[in-house]
């Protein structure tokens, strides 16, 4: 099957960007309820995604979601422990969590108290399999929205260039030692199988930085091994990239 194409969304700023992201999430979350009854959404490691959980925090605009109903889980972790700065979870309870009052049982957080990092994998594939009622060698859960970030080497989640994670085909939740770009500190990731098997990926990608790493993915010349963003192709799934002006800097005029 031939994954669909890329839609691409430019934003003027980041402001603007965060509510194109939370308008979204909040369709797509209507859309999943509608559906299925739940929408399960993973979050989005670093900070881009900071303004966007904040919108969703606080409901404006018709922005909110109905907690009842929305299970939250995380894309990556880095194994530090939860009220670690460097921890994807503390942000996300700062930004979005503790804010809205999120049922704490509709958040599955990577456990970094784990013995180690493959430990701590392990144990949250183990997490999902139970949620979704799926067996852990049998095919992938799929999830109604990802959202993933894009590092200025052309990462996603945990994934980095040239590391051992790239070449994971079965199981769900891998870990890595650190890239190249800080924090150096080892990680917990969902993988390409679990990544590619969700309805909806949306990046949130934002500014001069990540201008490079987005046009070497979006004009299709990026080897996964060297940009692992371009290993995202959901077999039956949308990619959505939401930029924003600085992030589309390199972009060629008739993809702008
Ligand atoms: C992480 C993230 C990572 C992040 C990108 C972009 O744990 O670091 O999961 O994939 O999304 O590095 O990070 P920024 O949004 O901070 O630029």
């Amino acid at each position: 099957m031939i994954s669909p194409q890329p839609k691409l969304s430019i934003s003027p700023d980041t402001a603007a960007l965060a509510s194109a992201a939370a308008d979204l999430i909040v369709r797509e979350a209507a859309d999943a309820v509608r559906s299925r009854g739940r929408f399960t959404l993973v979050l989005a490691g670093g900070h881009t995604p900071e303004q966007t959980y904040a919108l969703l925090a606080d409901g404006e605009g018709g922005r909110r979601l109905d907690w009842s109903t929305t299970w939250l889980f995380f894309g990556d972790e880095r194994f530090v422990p939860q009220g670690d700065p460097r921890s994807n979870y503390a942000l996300a309870r700062r930004a979005l969590l503790d804010r809205a009052s999120v049922p704490p049982d509709h958040v599955a957080a990577i456990d970094t108290t784990a013995d180690s990092p493959a430990a701590g994998a392990a144990a949250y594939a183990q997490r999902l399999a139970a949620f979704f009622a799926q067996p852990l060698d049998g095919q992938p859960p799929v999830f109604d929205l990802i959202l993933l970030g894009l590092g200025d080497d052309g990462h996603t989640a945990s994934l980095f260039p040239g590391a051992a994670a790239l070449g994971e085909r079965h199981a769900w939740v891998t870990w890595s030692p650190p890239g190249t770009l800080p924090p150096p500190v080892d990680r917990v990731t969902m993988t390409f199988p679990l990544l590619n098997a969700a309805r909806h990926v949306v990046f949130l990608v934002s500014g001069t930085n990540k201008a490079e790493p987005l046009r070497d993915v979006l004009d299709g010349h990026a080897t996964v091994e060297r940009r692992p963003a371009a290993g995202i192709r959901p077999a039956a799934g949308d990619v959505t990239w939401l930029v924003d002006d600085a992030a589309a800097s390199m972009l060629s005029a008739e993809r702008r």
